[in-house]
């Protein structure tokens, strides 16, 4: 379920212009009515990114990123490609393993091999993944994330009853195998339960209530999976793209509820928590369009304050969910999307000593800006060999940069293993997106070579 309700306000910002936050979307009826944020649906839908689905598929539809339900009815049937994604097919023959990348035999055997001195390599996986691509973890990656599994709305759905079934098979998939986790993510405004922000008679809950709910949550959490999860990426997209904070002055989706009712001091509260629950575990502010100049300030100066405080942070992540080429209209956020602007991310957050991660890496097929449909949502078909050389060629650019700072990062995970479960393509508009290193039968793509060949 959850799969198929994609949320992406993000999603939407990264495909057209994110002025307008948005909410909710998703899928099918199932959420209809949902709500506010808050809500399990809801969740889906927020956040980072919610509209995807309409968005996404969508033409531009709401510049907004609207919801899904916009965008996505407008492509309904869209894609076609509905199941295109799981039939596999084109995309791996030709691609390919083989030696698209031109490189001889003494190519690596393995991804996280090859960047053994460098740093990890992660993929996100779900309680389905961990399975159906073991094949694939076990051969190339080295590290974990949960894709949503250790949410607040997925580890305490009702007050005071934590549920860590899911996440503890993920974790003990990666423990077994040697592999590192990243916790993801302890205070986020998306993907959290109704009662949450509720006063449990209709009002909203009261400030003190809200902190102690708070770091009980991230007490809890932090110190059940302690010794396992390393690194915690503890608060979560707290700041906008114009480098203000996100507050309760967003729509429904966008809005944080942290910030309307206890302030910027969350944060700090947040921080102070995890750490007091476990000390040894590396803490992340993580966030997406780090290459955007004003909110890579903005987060910078929210660090640097909190650092000044003595507040244990740790490391920065950048989601880096990017796009095959930046925006060429000049007042999406996206037209900021290069290499340039994201080492500049990369130097001022590390200039504070903290470490970086990139933390949800995939590159989509689409462009921001540009309008979509279903008649030109790709399709295995389409996503053509040239195509695939240009996907390519943008993941060997921000690969040469993640080595270049090799020093101060410590760690770069994909949103996803291979393109045949990825939430870009996880529109009620049938849009599909085929942004990894893996093709749909979990062959090897150019990009693949292009991130091994150095
Ligand atoms: C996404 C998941 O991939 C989807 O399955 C879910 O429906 C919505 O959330 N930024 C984040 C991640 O920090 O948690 C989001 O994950 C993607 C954007």
């Amino acid at each position: 379920m959850r799969k198929n309700l994609i949320s992406i306000g993000l999603l939407s910002c990264l495909l057209w212009s994110c002025t307008s936050p948005t909410s909710t979307p998703d899928d099918d009826a199932a959420t209809g009515a949902t709500t506010t944020s808050s809500t399990a649906s809801t969740a889906q839908t927020s956040g980072t990114s919610a509209s995807a689905g309409g968005g996404a598929g969508g033409s531009n539809a709401g510049g907004s990123g609207s919801t899904s339900a916009g965008g996505g009815e407008t492509n309904e049937g869209g894609g076609g490609g509905t199941d295109s994604a799981t039939s596999g097919g084109t995309g791996g023959a030709g691609t390919g393993g083989a030696g698209t990348g031109g490189m001889p035999d003494e190519g690596p055997k393995n991804l996280a091999e090859k960047y053994a001195s460098l740093f990890p390599i992660g993929a996100a996986v779900d309680s389905q993944s961990y399975m159906t691509h073991a094949a694939l973890l076990k051969t190339h990656f080295n590290s974990v994330t949960a894709e949503n599994e250790m949410k607040f709305e997925s580890l305490q759905r009702n007050e005071n009853s934590f549920t860590y079934d899911a996440a503890d098979r993920i974790v003990n998939f990666a423990v077994t195998n040697k592999m590192k986790v990243r916790g993801h993510a302890l205070v986020w405004h998306s993907q959290n339960p109704a009662w949450l922000f509720s006063n449990g008679s209709g009002g909203t809950v009261s400030k003190q209530t809200l902190l102690t709910r708070m770091k009980n949550h991230i007490s809890n959490v932090v110190r059940h999976f302690r010794g396992k999860v390393y690194a915690w990426d503890v608060v979560n997209e707290a700041m906008m793209e114009d480098g203000s904070y996100r507050t309760g002055n967003l729509a429904d989706g966008q809005k944080s509820r942290w910030h309307e009712i206890l302030g910027e001091s969350y944060i700090a509260e947040a921080f102070k928590a995890a750490h007091e629950a476990d000390p040894d575990a590396k803490l992340f502010y993580n966030d997406f369009y780090n290459y955007i100049p004003a909110k890579q300030q903005g987060i910078y100066n929210m660090l640097k304050g909190l650092l000044d405080q003595g507040v244990p942070v740790h490391g920065v992540g950048l989601q880096a969910h990017l796009n095959i080429e930046p925006s060429a209209v000049t007042t999406n956020q996206a037209y900021h999307q290069n290499v340039a602007n994201m080492e500049e991310a990369i130097e001022l957050y590390s200039s504070l000593g903290l470490d970086v991660q990139v933390t949800e890496l995939d590159i989509s097929l689409y462009i921001p800006g540009v309008t979509y449909n279903q008649s030109t949502f790709y399709t295995t078909a389409t996503f053509t060999d040239a195509l695939k050389a240009k996907q390519a060629a943008r993941y060997r650019e921000f690969f040469e940069l993640f080595r270049k700072y090799k020093s101060v990062i410590t760690g770069v995970t994909f949103w996803g293993i291979a393109d045949d479960n990825t939430w870009l393509s996880e529109f009620s508009s049938g849009r599909k997106d085929f942004p990894l290193l893996f093709d749909l039968n979990h062959n090897p793509k150019p990009a693949y070579d292009a991130v091994v060949g150095f």
